[in-house]
């Protein structure tokens, strides 16, 4: 394989990376879980920006937690509306201000093309921590993780998305992602208001099967992965559109009773009503799993991107 480098590079789409480069960042991530239990100094005097435009829990903490499990610091704002840009600064100008100060800079905005612009004006790397409907691409890197851990490979496995395909990035970047394995069949089930975006499916039907449906129950015994949204609601411009869909759908443990006994239940959380709260303690369910997950990923990707290990 040949040397792989991501030191410096902008984590816009998961398209930026083949499947090498996803791999490797998955690997890193698995050096990284014992270090998520006893501490490292690698991100030493580092410091990272965490600009937060709309609303998080995992993704914001678990960055963090990652940049201080290895040492290193960060500095930011979750809300807004206390920076500069309530005065009216807007992105470009916020982010040549904050690359003076940081090594790195994770953003989540709700336009879509954000963290494309950032990364174009910053001199530092540019995370894309959700750009609105369009990518989460951390996100992605850990559901791919979370699927290799779980289930030993991507390869060659069947995996049914159901829920907001619309609205929802992360469904966007991880179609992107599971386009780079081999054999992997994609079903795509959602309400017909709330399907995934043509191109969206055009682009990764090229590499994988992607069969869209609307029944949900043939689905259940074939899969090995069954990733679950939520509604979007945020996203609606007419709450009556979103009123149509709400509680369309329903995860309860009877949906799950002709599952693969090692088929695995994903959600990027948060989750509203589209998981019953019995089936957290099936075994199926992995979701909370996918939180810690998402930590060591970052911790691996952080490492890389910032130059602390090769
Ligand atoms: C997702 C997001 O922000 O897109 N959350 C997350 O980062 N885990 C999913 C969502 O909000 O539904």
């Amino acid at each position: 394989m040949a040397q792989i480098d991501l030191q410096g590079k902008d984590v816009v789409s998961i398209r930026d990376f083949n499947r090498d480069e996803i791999d490797y960042i998955l690997d890193t991530a698995q050096l990284m879980e014992p270090l998520s239990k006893a501490g490292s100094d690698i991100l030493k005097r580092k410091i990272i920006g965490t600009l937060f435009f709309e609303p998080s829990t995992r993704t914001k903490l678990s960055f963090e937690s990652a940049i201080k499990k290895l040492g290193g610091s960060s500095l930011g704002f979750a809300e807004p509306m206390v920076s500069s840009v309530k005065k009216g600064e807007n992105l470009t100008d916020t982010i040549r201000v904050v690359e003076n100060y940081v090594d790195a800079i994770v953003l989540r905005h709700p336009l879509e093309g954000s963290a494309r612009l950032a990364a174009e004006v910053a001199i530092v790397p540019v995370i894309n921590a959700g750009s609105g409907t369009e990518e989460h691409p951390t996100q992605a890197l850990l559901d791919l993780y979370t699927i290799k851990r779980e289930l030993g490979k991507i390869d060659g496995l069947t995996i049914a998305f159901l829920g907001d395909l619309r609205h929802g990035r992360t469904v966007h970047s991880l179609a992107y992602g599971l386009a780079q394995y081999d054999d992997v069949k994609l079903y795509l089930s959602s309400p017909s208001l709330l399907k995934m975006r043509r191109e969206i499916v055009d682009d990764v039907s090229k590499n994988i099967d992607v069969i869209e449906t609307d029944q949900l129950e043939p689905l259940i015994p074939k899969v090995d992965v069954l990733y679950v949204t939520r509604i979007q609601k945020e996203r609606f411009p007419d709450i009556e559109e979103f009123e149509k869909v709400a509680r369309s759908y329903e995860i309860t443990l009877d949906t799950l009773r002709t599952a693969k006994r090692k088929m695995i239940l994903m959600h990027p959380l948060p989750r509203i009503t589209e998981i019953a709260h019995e089936v957290d303690f099936s075994p199926h369910a992995k979701y909370f799993k996918e939180v810690w997950y998402g930590m060591v990923v970052r911790m691996g990707l952080l490492a890389l991107i910032l130059g602390a290990i090769e």
